[in-house]
């Protein structure tokens, strides 16, 4: 069995709307409908769980209601950090041997390529990463915004999501970082990495589309994505392109 939860805990301070931004809506429907629908329509998963923020999980349910996600069997409330929400997720999800996938509601443009390939993984891997290349130097800073690093760009990645494990590999490593005072971590895989070193954490390959909604300029961003999706979305003939939108041409289209 294969559960896709849906990180929507958060309420977009950077943002800065006066609502979670996941509810905001683009190309004509809530971000997190977007991201939903791509899991939705995914045939490697079996079940969706919807972790929504404080006061908004109503708002969440009826989203999933209208557009009849029959694979969401819970919408429930998430924690403080993003790491309380995936604690409570994995209380939700319940016991038995399962794969998770771990992907940020506000990463809309996810696709059916990238979701069967972090399942797929799980074959072999009990976490698996989803990250791309940096076009940009990235440098390490002091407390005084002074450099004190410059890694080398070729072995740097940007992390995205989904983030997929094993249950029992994900678990341990929660239960493990239970006992830890200093835990702090912004990510899922950074938790294996830390409370269970010597697991392989498998990369696959993200895209330059999965952006998450952060910023202001992120939501023009975004709209242009789901514009120019929907513009291909009719010419497409190769096959490969084909599935590669496929969650996102059901998107666009509305699920028809
Ligand atoms: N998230 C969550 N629970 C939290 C915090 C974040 O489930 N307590 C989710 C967000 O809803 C989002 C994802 O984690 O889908 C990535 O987090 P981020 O972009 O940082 O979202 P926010 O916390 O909402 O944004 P900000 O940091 O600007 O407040």
């Amino acid at each position: 069995r294969t559960v896709a939860v849906v990180l929507a805990g958060g309420t977009g301070t950077r943002l800065g709307l006066g609502i979670p931004k996941q509810l905001l809506k683009i190309a004509g429907k809530p971000i997190i409908e977007h991201t939903l629908a791509v899991f939705e329509a995914a045939p490697e998963i079996d079940e969706i769980i919807v972790l929504m923020a404080t006061g908004h999980v109503a708002d969440a349910q009826q989203i999933v209601d209208k557009a009849g996600f029959r694979k969401v069997s819970k919408v429930i409330e998430g924690g403080d950090t993003r790491n309380a929400t995936t604690r409570i997720a994995l209380d939700a999800v319940g016991d038995g041997d399962v794969n998770i996938l771990f992907h940020d509601a506000v990463r809309p443009l996810v696709s059916a390529r990238i979701v069967r390939e972090c399942v797929n993984a799980l074959w072999t891997y009990s976490a698996v990463d989803v990250a791309i290349p940096s076009a940009d130097t990235i440098i390490q800073v002091d407390e005084d915004e002074c450099i004190t690093d410059i890694p080398v760009r070729s072995r740097l990645r940007r992390g995205q999501t989904p983030q997929a494990f094993r249950s029992g590999t994900i678990r341990e490593a929660y239960r493990r970082a239970e006992g830890d005072p200093d835990f702090a971590a912004t990510d899922d895989c950074g938790v294996v990495l830390r409370y269970l070193p010597g697991t392989p954490i498998k990369v696959i390959d993200g895209s330059d589309e999965n952006i998450k909604v952060t910023h202001p300029v992120d939501v023009h961003l975004a709209d242009k994505l789901f514009q120019l999706a929907a513009a291909q979305a009719p010419r497409l003939s190769h096959r490969s392109y084909t599935e590669e939108l496929a969650g996102r041409t059901i998107v666009i289209f509305g699920g028809s």
